[in-house]
């Protein structure tokens, strides 16, 4: 199966969404949207000093761009990079090529509009094309609104890490590691 990229979407407003493999003019985009994110504190592990500068971030951009089987792909709402979700194989080589970790973020301003749903529709497919079995995603425990989009999707939890996490005004969290076989997703539509 090949994917005709770029994919695209409606947004619940109304707005176009097109889902599309990053490219390295995406990397100041990419760099503010995930250093919000960082900063908000409460949904992804990076820290901002992790995200670090612009050339960080294309250096990361560059992994992916050049890496078999890795994969980013971003979201445009009315032609402005608002999100993005990243997929890479497990990282030893024969014994776990069969599946992809899933990462996904968008900017505070583009959430609750279906530009998350677009991407996980978008990955699913680009996994898929890739043969790989199964995708698995690591969330935190009080983070409702991940693990809802994850759920419509077809990931179920696979299993929890207790307290893994301290996160700024909501203390302790778990570990929540989700997954889903490929060919048997739900494959939730928009
Ligand atoms: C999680 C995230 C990617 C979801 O993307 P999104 O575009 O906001 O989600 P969608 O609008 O496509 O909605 C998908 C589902 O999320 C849930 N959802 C939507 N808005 C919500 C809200 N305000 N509160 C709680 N859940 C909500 C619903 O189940 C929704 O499905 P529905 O539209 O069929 O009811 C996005 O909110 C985000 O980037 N959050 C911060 C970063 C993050 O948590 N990343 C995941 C780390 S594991």
């Amino acid at each position: 199966m090949t994917v005709g990229w770029p994919l695209r979407y409606s947004a619940k407003d109304g707005r176009r969404i097109i889902i599309r493999h990053a490219a390295y003019g995406d990397a100041p985009a990419l760099h503010a949207g995930l250093l919000e994110v960082a900063r908000e504190g409460i949904h992804i592990g990076i820290e901002p000093e992790g995200v670090g500068d612009l050339p960080a971030e294309i250096e990361r951009l560059r992994r992916y761009l050049t890496t078999p089987r890795m994969a980013r792909l971003v979201a445009e709402l009315d032609g402005q990079v608002v999100g993005a979700v990243s997929l890479k194989p497990g990282p030893f080589g024969r014994k776990d090529r069969h599946w992809c970790s899933l990462e996904v973020w968008l900017a505070p301003a583009s959430r609750g509009n279906s530009v998350g749903s677009a991407l996980m529709t978008a990955a699913l497919s680009w996994a898929e094309s890739e043969s790989f079995q199964k995708i698995v995603a690591a969330v935190f425990g009080r983070n409702e609104w991940a693990m809802a989009l994850y759920r419509e999707f077809g990931f179920r939890p696979e299993g929890r890490q207790k307290e893994m996490f301290v996160l700024p005004g909501i203390g302790c969290v778990d570990n929540v590691l989700m997954g889903l076989e490929l060919g048997n997703s739900s494959q939730a539509s928009l």
